[in-house]
Order: structure tokens, then sequence, then C-alpha cells
């Protein structure tokens, strides 16, 4: 047996994915799941000009907020929020049961995410940078 390195999934490594993920599924759920990621963007927009953005995606029932940012000189008036308020409405449309995401455990935005009714799961510790990160949740 060799060990290659692939740049992308070739026909025959999305087959063996498929099918031996759909036996450990049937054993841990009872069932095949879909773990496709679907991506959503949002853009909030004032005056024609982009003045925040969300990155989420919802995998396996679960939606994961990858990116949130407003603005520099637009904090504080109330951009995030709507932001996070559209893609909690999406992601319950679409089945997700909760939403989560990791933030920077000195950065303000945890105090923001608590605000919006998240709640502190774990935490990463030396993750990116080196740097203590939280995940913070919330169920629908
Ligand atoms: C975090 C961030 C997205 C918040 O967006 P925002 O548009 O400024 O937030 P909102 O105005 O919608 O705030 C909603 C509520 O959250 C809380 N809040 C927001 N920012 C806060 C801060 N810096 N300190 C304390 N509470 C805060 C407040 O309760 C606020 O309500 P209020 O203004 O009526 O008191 C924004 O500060 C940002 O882009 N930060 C830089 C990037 C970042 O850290 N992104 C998050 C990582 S995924």
């Amino acid at each position: 047996m060799n060990i290659t390195q692939v740049t992308q999934k070739t026909p025959e490594f999305e087959t063996f994915e498929k099918q031996q993920w759909s036996v450990q599924d049937t054993e841990h759920f009872g069932h095949d799941i879909n773990w496709d990621k679907a991506p959503y963007l949002l853009q909030a927009e004032d005056k024609g000009k982009i003045v925040g953005i969300l990155d989420m995606n919802i995998k396996g029932g679960v939606a994961k907020i990858e990116g949130l940012l407003v603005d520099q000189n637009r904090h504080r008036q109330g951009i995030g929020k709507q932001l996070v308020v559209e893609a909690e409405h999406i992601a319950k449309e679409a089945g997700a049961h909760k939403m989560y995401l990791i933030t920077g455990k000195t950065w303000q935005a945890s105090r923001f995410y608590q605000a919006m009714g998240y709640e502190p799961e774990g935490m990463l510790k030396r993750h990116h940078q080196g740097e203590d990160w939280i995940q913070f949740s919330k169920f629908f």
C-alpha cells in the first residue's frame, strides 16, 4: 500500500467516499446523511455600497457562520444584528436546528454574539494564530 496526495476528488475518490460513508452513517444514525455543504452569502448594502457581509454554510443540519464583518465606520448601527437575524431565518427554513461560530476569545464580537442570544459552548485552545477562540452556539 502507498499513500499519495491528490489535488482534487476524482470520480473513484467520490464513489469510495459516498459508499463507505453510507455504511458508517447507517451504523451511526440509522440512515444515509447528506453531508454536502450548502453555502450562503449575505451582503448588507446602503446607498449601493456594501456595509456588511456574512458568510454561512449549512451541513448535516447545523449552520455555521464562517465570517461576519461590518464596515468599521458603521459598527453599533444594528447591521450585524440584521445580518445574523436573516442568516438564522435562512438556516431555520433550510431545516437546521443549530447555528454556531467561533470567534477570538478577546474580541468584542463575543459580546455581540451574547447579545444575540448565543452561548459559549467551548474553548478552542491555541487555535488560529495560536490564540484561544470560543465557540458560540444557538439552538432553534
Ligand atoms: C461583531 C460585529 C459584526 C457586530 O456588528 P455591529 O453591526 O456593530 O453590531 P450591532 O450594532 O448589530 O449590535 C447588536 C448588539 O450587539 C451588542 N454589541 C455589538 N458590538 C458590541 C461591542 N463592541 N461591545 C459590546 N456589545 C456589543 C450590543 O448589545 C448591540 O446592541 P446595542 O448597540 O443596541 O447596544 C462588528 O463589530 C464587526 O464587524 N467586528 C469586526 C469583525 C468581527 O469580529 N466579526 C465577528 C467574528 S465572526
